[in-house]
């Protein structure tokens, strides 16, 4: 049966979801992308030539045969933004997981739903994907690696094998985790670090090796 995808986000994050969900529908027809779900932006209005369909609410609107996927990853609101995706109450199984075709993933890796995977990006045997975790294009999840619910990979970071990224938290672009180090809940590593020691609860930091310059707020700030 046709699967048709509706995205939660639009300019920024969404169209870089969309992208993947168009090249998905190039070798499987069977996937394709209806529109956008925004709490902002005009119904109607365009984004990379699809509709916004309504707000976040509206998904109720939606055929039971629609699925979902929240392109709302921000770094320092993740606190605040996994509590509005959580407070729609959508079932686990109305969630789409997109993966890239071009994406390696090990065949015994478990992916929970919403979760979003990117071109060329690779997840080694034993690794578990929570459910709506972003992984960029080129990231790199290694052996045995435990990245939980809401947490966000860029662009050719890696976690080196058994390392542990908590719920909510944030691995900038190219940045690096060494072998079984754990990312705190909601805390933010800047692009090109490399953590060598445990990172504690909201927490952001930075360098190599990596040090605390800061910290998340409890809820985030604005939407
Ligand atoms: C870590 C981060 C959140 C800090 O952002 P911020 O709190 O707004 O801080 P600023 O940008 O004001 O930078 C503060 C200082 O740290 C420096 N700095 C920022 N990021 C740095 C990094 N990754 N490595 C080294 N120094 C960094 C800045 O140059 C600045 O130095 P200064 O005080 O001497 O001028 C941000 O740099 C970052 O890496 N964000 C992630 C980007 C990302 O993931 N984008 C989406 C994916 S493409």
């Amino acid at each position: 049966m046709a699967t048709g995808i509706v995205l939660m986000g639009g300019p920024g994050d969404g169209v870089v979801v969309a992208e993947t969900i168009d090249d998905i529908h190039a070798v499987d027809v069977s996937r394709s992308l209806l529109g956008f779900l925004n709490d902002s932006l005009p119904i109607g209005t365009l984004v990379c030539g699809r509709p916004v369909l309504g707000r976040l609410e509206d998904w109720r609107n939606r055929a039971d045969s629609v699925r979902f996927i929240a392109a709302l990853h921000k770094v320092k609101q993740m606190a605040l933004r996994a509590k509005r995706v959580s407070s729609l109450g959508i079932p686990a199984d109305r969630w789409a997981t997109v993966a890239h075709p071009t994406a390696r993933i090990a065949r015994d890796v478990s992916v929970g739903a919403g979760t979003y995977i990117g071109p060329y990006a690779v997840v080694q045997p034993g690794a578990f994907l929570g459910a709506h975790v972003s992984i960029r294009a080129g990231a790199n999840i290694g052996h045995d690696a435990v990245v939980e619910d809401f947490a966000y990979i860029g662009p050719n970071a890696t976690l080196c094998g058994r390392a542990v990224m908590r719920f909510g938290s944030h691995l900038g672009p190219n940045a690096v985790i060494l072998d079984r180090r754990t990312i705190g809940r909601f805390s933010v590593v800047g692009m090109c670090s490399a953590v060598t020691k445990d990172v504690d609860d909201r927490v952001i930091c930075l360098g190599n090796p990596a040090r605390k310059v800061g910290v998340t707020a409890k809820e985030g700030t604005g939407f």
